[in-house]
């Protein structure tokens, strides 16, 4: 029965991919709901190290279906290249990949507006992936996408193709100076993508109804994170779709009352990518230590992310928003080594302490940490197999942050395999999977 959504409750690389496939034996099917390439999920497989952009990580599952749902934007070209990898790897695709026919396609225009419209923004760029993800969910809601099943339809492609182009090709020209399309050039390899894709592409929303029907379980898995929702991340320093729980409803066609719990992915610090505010940045040493330790950069772009303290007042506006029913701590391992150890309970802000998340720009660009510091525990944490193996300093760390953020823990994670995974005793994922216990002994 539990159909339970994964979502990021920060500013995105929380690790969801790693808690998804610890999940995933326990439940029959996988959907991404929303996002594109711009995301990197990254799972290690014994030695194997797999960076998946577009499709569900529950592929490397052999008994696990795989749905890229209509909130999803696809870049045909990085998806077939993602397939192919996976395919040489001994992945099988065949009756377990299934794409949205209504999911839009990014096209080979996007990824240069994207670029040309954050070099004119200057100061004010977002610092996206540059994958075209905005510009392509910008064409959904102007009702000039091109979708899956569009794709499919050769007559209808083209003339969608050659009435955009049109339009593009002057804004591209005109406006930002930048590289133009011939349609021949993008309409051959898009014809043959279709080839490669036709086969798996259908309807999704009755399929998913299908399955549910009859007793499958689902995860909802999200990309990016809540602090990057169009509605309710910091805009604009956001990504174009909604990577909150709702976005799983309408990114999928699974109506809201089957879906059962939602589970939030923290970091025991936290990162960012790009621009935007980020109240408890570390500048420095500090800094530097912990990018170093946690492997900080982007598995999409290589960039460094920027890394900040654990900041209580982002993670209860996760669980407000997103209506966490626990939280699924990773990285506790990459603090093994600092001394001290800063928490933010609140936001000074102009003489008052705010605890709830402020949604103003400017309130935002003002607000400084309230800090409380522990001392750190300075010993291994990885391969701890219970709470009570962990040093009693991180157990006190992670009462307190559980305390703040008023959920129980399900999982904490101190390193990139699935073994090292502690499983929590009070978690409702026990509720929902009990045999989750038996797969991580
Ligand atoms: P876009 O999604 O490429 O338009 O980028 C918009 C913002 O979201 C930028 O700050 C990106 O760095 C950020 N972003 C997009 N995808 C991810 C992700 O998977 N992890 C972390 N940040 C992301």
């Amino acid at each position: 029965m539990p159909n339970i959504v994964v979502v990021g409750t920060q500013w995105g690389d929380e690790g969801k991919g790693k808690v998804v496939d610890v999940i995933t034996p326990h439940v029959n099917v996988v959907v991404r709901f929303q996002g594109g390439n711009n995301a990197g999920h990254t799972v290690v497989v014994g030695r194997e190290r797999f960076i998946l952009h577009t499709i569900p990580s529950g592929i490397l599952h052999a008994n696990c279906r795989c749905v890229i749902g209509c909130g999803v934007v696809v870049d045909p070209a990085s998806l077939i290249e993602e397939m192919e990898s996976l395919v040489q790897r001994g992945v099988t695709l065949d009756g377990n990949l299934f794409i949205s026919k209504n999911a839009h396609l990014i096209m080979p225009y996007h990824p240069v507006l994207d670029r040309a419209s954050e070099a004119m923004l200057g100061a004010r760029r977002i610092g996206t992936t540059g994958k075209g993800v905005g510009p392509a969910y910008v064409d959904k809601a102007a009702r000039v996408g091109i979708r899956m099943a569009d794709l499919l339809d050769e007559r209808l492609f083209r003339e969608k193709l050659e009435t955009n182009l049109a339009q593009k090709n002057r804004l591209l020209r005109e406006i930002y100076g930048a590289q133009t399309f011939r349609v021949d050039e993008i309409l051959n390899p898009y014809l043959r993508y279709a080839g490669w894709l036709a086969p798996y592409i259908t309807d999704t929303p009755l399929l998913l109804s299908r399955w549910i029907e009859s007793g499958y379980h689902v995860l909802f898995e999200g990309a990016q994170a809540t602090m990057l929702d169009i509605d309710h991340g910091t805009y604009p320093y956001i990504t174009s779709s909604s990577t909150t729980a709702g976005g799983a409803a309408t990114g999928t066609g699974v109506p809201p009352t089957r879906i059962h719990g939602v589970l939030g992915v923290a970091k025991a610090y936290t990162t960012r990518v790009g621009g935007g505010p980020f109240p408890t940045e570390m500048h420095g040493a500090v800094g530097e230590h912990i990018r170093a330790r946690g492997n900080e950069y982007g598995s999409t772009t290589g960039r460094p992310r920027r890394c900040g303290w654990f900041d209580a007042v982002v993670l209860r506006y996760a669980v407000r928003i997103n209506g966490l029913d626990t939280v699924a701590l990773t990285k506790l391992d990459v603090l093994d080594q600092s001394e001290t150890i800063k928490i933010c309970t609140g936001y000074r802000y102009r003489g008052d302490i705010l605890t709830d998340f402020p949604e103003e720009e400017s309130a935002l660009a003002e607000v400084e940490p309230a800090y409380e510091e522990v001392s750190g525990w300075m010993s291994p944490t990885t391969g701890a197999k219970s709470e009570a193996d962990l040093p009693a300093k991180a157990r006190q760390y992670l009462d307190r942050l559980e305390e703040l953020i008023g959920v129980p823990f399900c999982l904490i994670s101190t390193g990139a395999q699935r073994a090292e995974t502690i499983l929590c005793e009070r978690s409702p994922l026990l509720a929902w999977f009990p045999s989750v216990r038996t797969s991580l002994l």
